[in-house]
Parts: structure tokens; C-alpha cells; sequence
């Protein structure tokens, strides 16, 4: 499959898509997120794929929605053709896991598409923002509650209303981010947490990060009680088998995935 507005490269068991409209700062149109969606499909039935890695260019991962694609529209067509849905939304569909690995400006769509991935490893030179309100409209892809559950209610309100942007320290301090690295070792860094994950049983890999996001929606205790059955369930797995006779016999365990 050939695209135009992303590149897909496989490293090992790790698949990478690049969000590729540079001219535009990777301005999130309808063309780059379809073929996003279309690629997240295909991985997700890709057995050899354990993980994924969203990336962008070093000058931005993405200045967000594409704003000359979205300013004619009125409530009925953005409505009922709605843009997002189908593809930008198909990131927080994935059900394996996936990184943001995020350089230069992370705005509007572009941060919230970040916040649907797993987890987000920062460059030093990354840039936060949900920038809406200079275009007198607001986050609508999870801006406003992905970003509040991430950084808290204070933070997300002087973003969300001022407009202004963080950097990447101070999306690590808020735990927007999981780790800041130099601009150079972005991609490795992403790569060597990828691979050790996709190193996993995946099928224990897709319920840990099912249980998790899980949580979000439920009370401590339904949560628990939620996690305590799977716990439970993945001792009817191979994986769980392998995985604890390696550590008894002291060697490195080989998960088949079952
Ligand atoms: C369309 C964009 C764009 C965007 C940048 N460009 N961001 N095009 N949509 N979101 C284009 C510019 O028009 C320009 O093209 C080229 O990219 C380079 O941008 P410059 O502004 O010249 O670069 P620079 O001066 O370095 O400033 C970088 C920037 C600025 C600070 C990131 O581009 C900016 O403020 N962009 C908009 C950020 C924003 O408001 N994002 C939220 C969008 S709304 P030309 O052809 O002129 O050279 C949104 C809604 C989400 O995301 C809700 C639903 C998904």
C-alpha cells in the first residue's frame, strides 16, 4: 500500500508511521488521517506487529486539525460528515499498544491525537497546546478531557482558555509525558521502548493496556475488580506458563502469543 501523507516502515516487530506533510507542519487533513486509519487497521491485524510508533518530523509532530481544510464548514456538515471520527479517533480505537513520540509543536488535534496514544516520550524540543480558542473554537478530539485527567483541572483550564503553549519539562512535571530525551535520540529512545514491548506476549500487552484505559470510566473498586478478573484469566494463556517457568529456570522467556 503506497501513501502520500505518511510513511510506514517496520523495524523487527515494531511498525512506525510518520506523519509526512512537512509544508504544512503535518496539519492533521482528511487524506493523512485516513491513511492513518487505514495503516492502524492493517497493523492491528498484523501478527508480527507488537507495537507502534506515531512520530512526526522534528519540527512538529502536528500543528493540528488543518485549518484551511476545516474553515468552511458550518454545524450541519461538520456534523454529519464528521471528520474525525472515523480516522483520528481510530488511534484511540487501536487495541494494541502505540507511542507517541513526539518532537517540535504537539497542537491542537496534534496534541490530542498524541494523548490517544499509550504513552508520549518528549524531545527536548517538544511543544503542548490545545490553541483552539485563538480560532474561536475549542478541543474536539478529547482536548479537554484527555488533557484534564492527564495534567489536572488548573493546568488544563489555563491551556485550554489562554492558548498558550508548554514545553516539554513542564509536560513531564504535569505527566503529560512519560520521559524527555534529546532531539537526537527521539527515535531510538521510542524504538528501544517499543521493541521491549512488542517483546511481549502481546495478547497480555493488549489487556494491561485495555485494563488501564478501563479505568478511566469506572470507580477504584470496579477498576480492581475489573483487573483482577483478567489478572486471573491470563493464567489460562501459554504466556503465563513460559513467562514464570523462565524465571524460575533463570532464562529469558520465549512468548508464543497464546
Ligand atoms: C493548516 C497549517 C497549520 C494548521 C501550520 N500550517 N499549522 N495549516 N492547519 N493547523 C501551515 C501554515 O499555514 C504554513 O503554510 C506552514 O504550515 C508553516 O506554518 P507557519 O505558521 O509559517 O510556521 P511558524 O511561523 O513556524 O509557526 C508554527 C506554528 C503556527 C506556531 C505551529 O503554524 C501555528 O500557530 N499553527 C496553527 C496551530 C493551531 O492553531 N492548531 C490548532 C488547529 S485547530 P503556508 O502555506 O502559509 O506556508 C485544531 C482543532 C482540533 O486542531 C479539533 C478537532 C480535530
Amino acid at each position: 500500500m503506497a501513501y502520500q501523507n505518511i510513511d510506514l516502515t517496520r523495524d523487527g516487530h515494531v511498525a512506525i508511521i510518520r506523519l509526512d506533510r512537512p509544508k504544512a507542519l503535518n496539519a492533521l487533513n482528511s487524506a493523512m488521517m485516513g491513511e492513518v486509519a487505514q495503516a492502524l487497521a492493517a497493523l492491528e491485524s498484523d501478527d508480527a506487529i507488537g507495537c507502534v510508533i506515531l512520530t512526526g518530523s522534528d519540527k512538529a509532530f502536528a500543528a493540528g486539525a488543518d485549518i484551511k481544510e476545516m474553515s468552511d464548514n458550518d454545524y450541519l456538515s461538520i456534523y454529519k460528515n464528521d471528520p474525525f471520527e472515523a480516522n483520528h479517533c481510530a488511534i484511540e480505537r487501536f487495541r494494541k499498544p502505540i507511542i507517541a513520540a513526539v518532537a517540535g509543536y504537539a497542537l491542537g488535534g496534534g496534541c490530542e491525537i498524541a494523548m490517544m496514544c499509550d504513552f508520549i516520550i518528549a524531545a527536548e524540543t517538544a511543544k503542548f497546546g490545545q490553541p483552539e480558542i485563538n480560532l474561536g473554537v475549542m478541543p474536539g478530539i478529547g482536548g479537554t478531557q484527555r488533557l484534564m485527567r492527564a495534567v489536572g483541572k488548573a493546568k488544563a483550564m489555563d491551556l485550554c482558555l489562554t492558548g498558550r503553549m508548554m514545553d516539554a519539562e513542564e509536560a513531564e512535571r504535569a505527566g503529560l509525558v512519560s520521559r524527555i530525551v534529546k532531539l537526537d535520540d527521539l527515535m531510538e529512545t521510542a524504538l528501544d521502548a517499543a521493541s521491549k514491548i512488542a517483546a511481549q506476549s502481546q495478547p497480555v500487552a493488549m489487556i494491561t493496556k485495555e485494563t488501564i484505559n478501563a479505568g478511566f470510566n469506572m470507580t477504584l473498586e470496579q477498576g480492581i475488580h475489573f483487573e483482577r478478573r483478567l489478572f486471573q484469566s491470563l493464567f489460562s494463556t501459554q504466556d503465563q506458563k513460559e513467562g514464570m517457568a523462565a524465571f524460575i529456570e533463570k532464562r529469558k522467556p520465549h512468548f508464543k502469543n497464546k
